[in-house]
């Protein structure tokens, strides 16, 4: 028996064991599959409402649980962020635009273990500044995951994050972060999308945390509207949004929630 497993870290971290690898990979994929299936209803005239009753729809389907429904008094099986909307967007009666582009991001549990990833959609055509917007937030998570590996930082991770999104001179938002994840939905740590190299809790081998950077195409700062989830820009400015669940390996990480079809751009899998 691995004693230094199924432990706590001095800073609140779980390290997990090689079995519950499996347990989160199970999880992660069904949140996957499940943005998979949306790309297609995406489309000017539908309402965030209409796709997120499809996400419940699935999931019960499927048998497995919304951690979100229910989550300090949340009541949808999603979050719907649409063009200056950063996070928390509420799903509603509002129909898509032409040009508008959402985060839709889901957590599942799936035998106690939860999966939350979130992807960037377009209804319509998308414009190209929110091409541009969409493909720099997805290469900002994926040099994120990059920099995951035991003997790194959570430091070296916003670093990675933050010296990428800047140099496309676009911003990084500091008022919401990754968060550890596993049994249960948010844990230690912190996972910022900003920082100096070498700073915060180094990385070890079973520690399982989301990386969900939010870009912006103005500034960095954000607004909760007066119903207590909605995040926006302050400057009304675009943002987007990607979210993977990771587990730190030997030598990396594994992606737990990554697209099984191949689908993560958001012109990939819409209708023909
Ligand atoms: N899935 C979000 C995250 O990435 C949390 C949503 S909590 C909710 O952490 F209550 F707003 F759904
Ligand atoms: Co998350
Ligand atoms: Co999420």
């Amino acid at each position: 028996m691995d004693e230094t497993r199924g432990r706590i870290t001095r800073d609140g971290i779980r390290i997990h064991e090689d079995a519950d690898f499996a347990g989160m990979a199970a999880a992660g994929r069904v949140a996957a599959e499940i943005l998979d299936m949306i790309g297609p209803l995406v489309a000017p005239g539908v309402t965030t409402e209409a796709l997120d009753d499809f996400i419940t729809q699935e999931v019960a389907r499927r048998g497995v649980v919304s951690a979100t429904i229910g989550y300090k008094g949340y009541r949808h099986a999603s979050c719907i962020s649409v063009n200056h909307v950063v996070c928390h967007g509420i799903p509603g009666p509002k129909m898509l635009k032409d040009g508008d582009i959402l985060n839709i991001d889901v957590t599942v549990i799936v035998d106690g273990w939860f999966g939350d990833t979130s992807r960037m959609y377009v209804a319509g055509d998308l414009p190209r500044k929110s091409e541009r917007l969409i493909q720099v937030t997805h290469d900002a998570l994926m040099k994120g995951i990059e920099a995951v590996r035991p003997g790194n930082s959570f430091g070296d991770i916003g670093h990675a994050i933050q010296t990428y999104v800047e140099a496309q001179r676009m911003s990084v938002v500091r008022d919401f972060c990754g968060h550890g994840l596993g049994r249960v939905f948010h844990a230690p740590p912190n996972v910022l999308h900003y920082g100096r190299p070498g700073t915060a809790a180094v990385l070890e081998e079973g520690m399982f945390f989301t990386i969900e950077p939010m870009v912006n195409l103005g500034r960095p700062e954000t607004k909760v509207l007066a119903d207590d989830w909605t995040a926006v820009t302050r400057d009304k400015s675009l943002s987007a949004q990607f979210e993977h669940s990771v587990g730190v390996t030997a030598t990396g990480c594994e992606i737990f929630t990554l697209s099984p079809a191949g689908l993560f751009h958001p012109t990939c899998g819409r209708a023909a």
